[in-house]
């Protein structure tokens, strides 16, 4: 009896460091996979955020022309242009909102400006931008 109690404490004990390792990487992955996708809703809070936030360098329609640009060590890519947007993942856009761009003078990170379902929520108005097919 006693070494049946010492089993079920010891097999818990040992399974714990697998369990808070599972709980990690389901927060991790759900951090980096897209909750809404498609999500005409979801797309059109992008709008707002897009408009308010990201307009003034990509542009009204997501053109890379907006008035900020010009003064910018890099120009904003082209939401547009379908053969380039297809070749990013949503994973890779939402890390670059977050992150911001790796060159000095680039873009801002908004990692600590916008909250993560808001994040998503740009992504996927950044996929209505260009046509779904050509
Ligand atoms: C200060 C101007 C500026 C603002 C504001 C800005 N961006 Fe950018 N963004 C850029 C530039 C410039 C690039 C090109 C990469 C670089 O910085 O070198 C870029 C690149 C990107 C990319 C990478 C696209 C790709 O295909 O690689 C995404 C996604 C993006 N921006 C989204 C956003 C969103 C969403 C916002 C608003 C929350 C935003 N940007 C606000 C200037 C800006």
């Amino acid at each position: 009896m006693r070494l049946r109690v010492f089993g079920v404490v010891a097999a818990f004990l040992l399974a714990l460091p697998l369990l808070a390792g599972g709980c990690d990487w389901n927060a991790l992955s759900q951090r980096v996979v897209n909750p809404t996708p498609g999500d005409a809703a979801a797309a059109a809070r992008g709008k707002a955020l897009f408009e308010a936030s990201c307009a003034s360098c990509h542009g009204v329609r997501g053109a890379g022309d907006g008035p900020a640009a010009q003064a910018l060590a890099y120009q904003p890519p082209n939401f547009t242009d379908r053969l380039r947007m297809i070749n990013r993942g949503d994973p890779d856009l939402y890390r670059f909102i977050v992150q911001g761009s790796p060159h000095a003078g680039g873009m801002p990170g908004f990692g600590d400006k916008l909250k993560e379902r808001e994040i998503w929520d740009l992504v996927n108005y950044i996929r209505t931008l260009y046509p779904t097919r050509t």
